[in-house]
């Protein structure tokens, strides 16, 4: 391969099956594909369909019999708990194996489900590589959501087993994780076969407070008397993880076909309802060693830092997959930015582990800019090993991009993916070449991303013209080839608006140079401290208040998270209530029923919400109001009075 940017852009969309079979010797293959995309099934396609591979063997077995098996795999560096803890590949591999012993003594066999809900520790990567030395589907929930977000997960993922912890470490002090699993097994009407717990110190909530015998394990089909169990019980047995790994026999990778599901990780759509975006091994092991290569210059020997969450996308293939794909060192930090202890946690893990490229959300170096705004931190620690800072999760606003760049001295890049795509759609491909950043753009779209910005109508604007970004199909290996369980709905969602395309749902435009500038969402999907959230979602949360009529929920604007969450509410006549409790509750009812992630804070109450003559509710225009933008006021409007009276709400709650 010819190694500039422009070519190989080139040469991916005009002769892809070439360009992704030869990426595809990056992997270690039992059958090696002769295929690369099957499109058969327009608008469905899959990439290397007579591949047959196993993801964890490409991660772990295949550097250790290439002679690296005492190559560092995994650092985990615990700010929490003040400790860090390295794992060689064989270190890694040995534990994952005998884990994926204990998965399919509980019944995990190819193709089974297992949920993973843990903090950020160690256990969390052997989990999911476990699941994937037997061929399983891992779906991995954020530590963040509550028992019913969980509840949901579990019951269209349909697990065998669900891998947990004693809990998570927050600055505010521990989150007891199992009384929540237990709540949602009660909640779901599927039947988990076994929950795993990894105990930790300092929690009241163990995998033997439920029952547990001798032989470490426990039915809680009569309920636990835990407190915070459920009545019913659900019927699982509960395993204490070290308990079950001290006698477990060590299993072997099992091969999957290139399209069989690696993974399902739920995302906010527009409804409550999550969207099971699905990742197949094949296509995802091809691009994830492409991407880590070329985008990313990571490679063999090199330490990479991901701050963000296993729970998370960037998690999932920057934490774990990518860097150990391609036999790096991957840091898993249990910590935040600011506060564990200070702003300098991020110069700290550098100096410490001499981290080459970091990546990790914008929110966060708003965070660390704002405790430490001249980075006098910095000069505590020595950072001269890192090369280059990553971005993505939400837009890197100029101010954070330009303060960043200052005070590390290496170059800031930012790149725009989602979920879905599994890896950056636009990037500046540093592992290639080094492209002129331009404050404020993720630079150019990435190899098989063939990106057209379409209006209302389906049809190309030109250069400089906002439009919906859309991606012509078929995408590029990776990418979700479905949502799991539903064809139909992948179809609705995201092919259907625009014929032979993959629609985005964020809006921007293109400059003269081809560089993207991702300028928001065209939906109700929000990004609050680079997590995605449905405003739809707490919506549904906020009307099942007895007091509220109808509500609604918009994304303003805010300098640390980029978003929050504002809901306005109409009481039913007759409610009683002052604002102020009313406030409060709905906090509390989001907190319970979405988890703290939401960090949902402000709610007020309204006479009225400006809608159309057909009912629906004018939220872009709120959104544009409170935002002080321009807007127009759609000449279906039922009552004008109503938006007048918003007005000075919706600005006020702006400027809260
Ligand atoms: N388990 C349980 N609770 C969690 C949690 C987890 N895994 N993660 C977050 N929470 C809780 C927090 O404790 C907080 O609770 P509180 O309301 O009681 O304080 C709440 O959820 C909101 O958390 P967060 O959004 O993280 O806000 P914060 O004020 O604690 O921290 C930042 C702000 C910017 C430092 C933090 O959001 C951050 O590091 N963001 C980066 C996000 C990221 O990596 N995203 C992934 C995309 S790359
Ligand atoms: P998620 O699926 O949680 O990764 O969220 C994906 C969404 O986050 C995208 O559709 C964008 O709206 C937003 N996003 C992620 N990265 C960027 C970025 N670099 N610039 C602008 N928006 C981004």
């Amino acid at each position: 391969m010819s190694q500039d940017y422009r070519t190989l852009y080139r040469q991916s969309l005009e002769a892809p099956d070439e360009f992704w079979l030869e990426a595809a010797q990056a992997v270690t293959w039992t059958q090696p594909p002769t295929t690369a995309v099957d499109s058969t099934a327009a608008p469905l396609h899959r990439w290397f369909p007579d591949g047959e591979l196993n993801t964890a063997y490409n991660a772990l077995d295949r550097h250790i019999e290439a002679g690296r098996g005492d190559a560092t795999a995994l650092i985990y560096d615990s700010a929490m708990l003040g400790v860090a803890r390295k794992y060689s590949y064989t270190e890694l591999r040995d534990e994952v194996a005998r884990f994926a012993g204990v998965l399919r003594s509980q019944g995990v066999a190819k193709g089974d489900r297992v949920v993973i809900y843990l903090p950020m520790v160690p256990e969390a990567v052997i989990a999911m590589l476990a699941t994937a030395r037997l061929g399983a589907v891992h779906s991995v929930v954020f530590g963040g959501f509550a028992a019913k977000e969980l509840a949901s997960r579990i019951q269209d993922a349909r697990p065998t087993v669900v891998v947990t912890a004693s809990g998570g470490l927050e600055p505010r002090g521990p989150i007891e994780y199992l009384p929540s699993v237990h709540q949602a097994l009660d909640i779901s009407d599927h039947r988990v076969a076994t929950v795993i717990v990894k105990s930790r110190e300092g929690f009241l909530h163990h995998a033997s407070d439920y029952g547990s015998t001798s032989d470490g394990s426990t039915s809680d089909k009569q309920g636990s008397g835990a407190e915070g169990a459920g009545t019913e019980g659900s019927g699982a047995v509960w395993l204490d993880w070290d308990t079950a790994l001290a006698t477990a026999d060590p299993a072997d990778p099992v091969p999957v076909l290139a399209t069989d599901p690696l993974y399902i990780l739920y995302t906010s759509g527009t409804t409550g309802s999550p969207k099971g975006v699905v990742r197949d091994n094949g296509g995802h092991a091809v691009a994830l060693a492409w991407s880590i290569t070329n985008i990313f210059g990571v490679g063999p020997g090199d330490v990479m830092l991901t701050a963000s969450d296993v729970g998370w996308v960037v998690g999932h293939s920057f934490i774990v997959y990518a860097p150990l794909l391609v036999g790096a060192t991957t840091v898993l930090y249990e910590g935040k930015p600011v506060g564990t202890p200070d702003a300098g946690a991020f110069w700290r893990l550098i100096d410490d582990h001499r981290i080459n490229v970091m990546f990790t959300a914008p929110t966060a170096l708003r965070a660390v800019r704002k405790v430490d705004p001249e980075a006098k931190l910095l000069k505590n620690y020595d950072t001269s090993s890192l090369r280059l800072l990553f971005c993505a999760g939400e837009r890197l606003d100029v101010d954070t991009y330009h303060w960043t760049g200052a005070a590390l001295g290496v170059p800031v890049i930012d790149n725009w993916w989602q979920t879905e795509t599994g890896w950056p759609i636009c990037a500046n491909p540093r592992g290639i070449e080094e492209l002129p950043i331009k404050a404020g753009s993720p630079t150019v779209p990435q190899p098989g991303y063939d990106l057209r910005i379409l209006d209302g109508e389906g049809h190309e604007v030109p250069t400089g013209t906002e439009g919906n970004i859309a991606l012509k199909l078929p995408l590029p290996p990776g990418t979700l080839p479905t949502l799991w369980g539903s064809d139909e709905r992948f179809i609705s969602s995201y092919l259907s608006a625009f014929d032979g395309y993959y629609v985005t749902g964020d809006s921007g435009y293109l400059d003269d140079d081809g560089y993207v500038f991702v300028m928001g969402r065209t939906d109700d999907i929000i990004n609050v401290a680079g997590h995605r959230l449905s405003t739809g979602a707490i919506e549904q949360v906020l009307a099942q208040h007895p007091a509220v009529a109808e509500c609604a929920v918009i994304g303003l604007s805010d300098p640390l998270k980029g978003q929050r969450a504002s809901g306005y509410v109409v009481l039913k006549a007759g409610a009683d209530i002052d604002p102020a409790t009313l406030e409060q509750e709905l906090i509390a009812l989001v907190r319970n029923q979405i988890g703290p992630v939401a960090d949902f804070k402000q709610a007020v109450v309204v006479d009225g919400l400006p809608k159309t003559r057909s009912g629906k509710i004018l939220r872009k225009t709120m959104r544009q109001i409170a935002a002080r933008e321009d807007y127009v006021v759609p000449s279906t409007i039922e009552d004008h009075s109503v938006l007048d009276a918003m007005k000075p709400i919706l600005r006020g709650t702006a400027d809260r």
